[in-house]
């Protein structure tokens, strides 16, 4: 489990520190603020190695830059340990004037298997036991750098450029593979989509089809999906929805079962341990999905990694994600942290907000979450409002005044809106005519 982050030198801020809880953990905050460079910054300070320098085809991810290079710039991950001994300090540093990052080189004893699953549907995958190093003769040396995918390499295979040796088959080859095989993973794969499908009652479950062919000209078997009784649909005609979620359920598939066999073929423990870095979490889904996922991901090391202890570490622009937790948040266990513009000049700054429910996703919107000044989805009925309410402040509002502002309401603010009952009451109060 990552306990936590700081940054110095590096990012949005000079010094910005995030801590975790040791279940959800969301981060939110304005597009640009460091949501995603946070969790690269976490991911390279535990794999030692920034996700686009493994893979040359990434174009997220990228190394991160130094704010001034003439300084010193660092990044510090503390990890729980599982006993209950001191956690562990793992230090990344870049020198003045120095062009590459040094990374820590204590191995991250206690962290389990790492899955980031980044916003443009490339993932990456850092296991323990393949991709661990070890120290021989002073010198750090890696078994093998972790495993990048960009989003077509999840699909159709990741091969080693320099040994030309497959690394993983991607989800069309194996999938369909399991499942002629009557493969335990095609099982997996099927509990995967049914422990991440949108709300289950109304009968949208994700379940797996036969393989199927696109076209004469294509030899490869394509797994196919059902939505509840519709289907089946071969994959990759599928929504970009269902793609995502696929390609999700393929890759903690994929990575759980690789890292069985490899703990197997080492002599090794399987880890009890999964931090997952998801950024975007929302992207492609519905809004009855968005209110699903957060759950579903919450109960992942359960449902589909034998019960595993699962640490997610989510970034969200949306409010239904945020609501979504009002059930269940703990406070012990989960963790709302929130990036906002502050001081002058503005730099970012990374806070622990007390998550208390607000009962409809439109409240999230008010909240330091969102930071809008109204619940209103168009700017102009916002203007309209804050023009108005700022009038019943000030009881002195000449009458001309009152009447062009309830004009301007009139024009975009639909006749539902609950302003109504209170300016309509307040302009006939002035003599108006509402
Ligand atoms: N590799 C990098 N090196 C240095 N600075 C970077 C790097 N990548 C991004 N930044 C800067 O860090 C800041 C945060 O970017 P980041 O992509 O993390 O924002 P974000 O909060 O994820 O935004 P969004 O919601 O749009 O995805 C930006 O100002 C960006 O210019
Ligand atoms: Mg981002």
């Amino acid at each position: 489990m990552l306990e936590d982050l700081e940054l110095l030198n590096v990012g949005p801020a000079p010094r910005m520190k995030a801590e975790f809880a040791p279940r959800v953990n969301l981060i939110t905050g304005d597009n640009g603020l460091g949501k995603s460079f946070l969790l690269d910054c976490a991911w390279w300070t535990v794999t030692r190695r920034w996700s686009a320098e493994v893979n040359p085809r990434m174009t997220s991810s990228l190394e991160v830059r130094p704010r001034d290079a003439k300084r010193q710039a660092c990044i510090n991950v503390r990890v729980a340990n599982a006993g209950n001994t001191r956690s562990q300090t793992l230090s990344g540093v870049r020198m003045p004037g120095s062009e590459q990052w040094h990374p820590p080189t204590a191995l991250p004893r206690s962290l389990g298997l790492l899955l980031y699953a980044h916003a443009d549907g490339s993932f990456s995958v850092w296991d323990p036991v393949r991709n661990g190093w070890y120290h021989d003769g002073g010198q750090v040396k890696t078994r093998r750098p972790p495993y990048v995918f960009t989003e077509a390499e999840v699909w159709d295979g990741l091969r080693d450029a320099q040994r030309s040796v497959p690394l993983c088959n991607g989800l069309l080859h194996d999938w369909s593979g399991w499942i002629k095989a009557g493969d335990a993973k095609a099982d997996a794969m099927a509990v995967a989509l049914r422990a991440l499908s949108p709300d289950s009652e109304r009968g949208d479950e994700l379940a797996p089809g036969p393989p199927t062919r696109l076209s004469l000209d294509d030899v490869r078997d394509i797994p196919t999906i059902r939505t509840g009784g519709v289907g089946p649909v071969p994959i990759l005609h599928a929504s970009a929805g269902i793609r995502r979620v696929a390609a999700l359920a393929y890759i903690i598939t994929w990575a759980w079962g690789e890292h069985q066999v490899a703990a197997d073929l080492q002599g090794a423990a399987v880890t009890p341990r999964v931090t997952m870095l998801f950024d975007e979490v929302e992207s492609h889904l519905h809004p009855r999905w968005q209110r699903s996922i957060l759950k579903a991901l919450k109960d992942v090391g359960d449902a589909l990694l034998d019960g595993a202890a699962l640490q997610l570490i989510a970034s969200t622009h949306s409010p239904l994600v945020l609501a979504s937790a009002e059930p269940w948040f703990d406070p012990e266990q989960d963790a709302w942290l929130d990036l906002d513009l502050e001081g002058d000049p503005p730099e970012a700054r990374l806070s622990r907000r007390t998550y208390t429910p607000r009962g409809t996703p439109g409240a999230w919107l008010t909240s330091e979450a969102f930071d809008l000044r109204t619940e209103r989805g168009s700017i102009e009925a916002e203007q309209a409002v804050l023009r108005a309410r700022e009038i019943l402040r000030n009881a002195d509002a000449p009458l001309a005044e009152v009447m062009d502002a309830h004009a301007d309401l009139r024009g975009v603010l639909p006749d539902v809106d609950r302003f109504w009952v209170r300016w309509n009451a307040f302009v006939e109060e002035r003599g108006g005519a509402p």
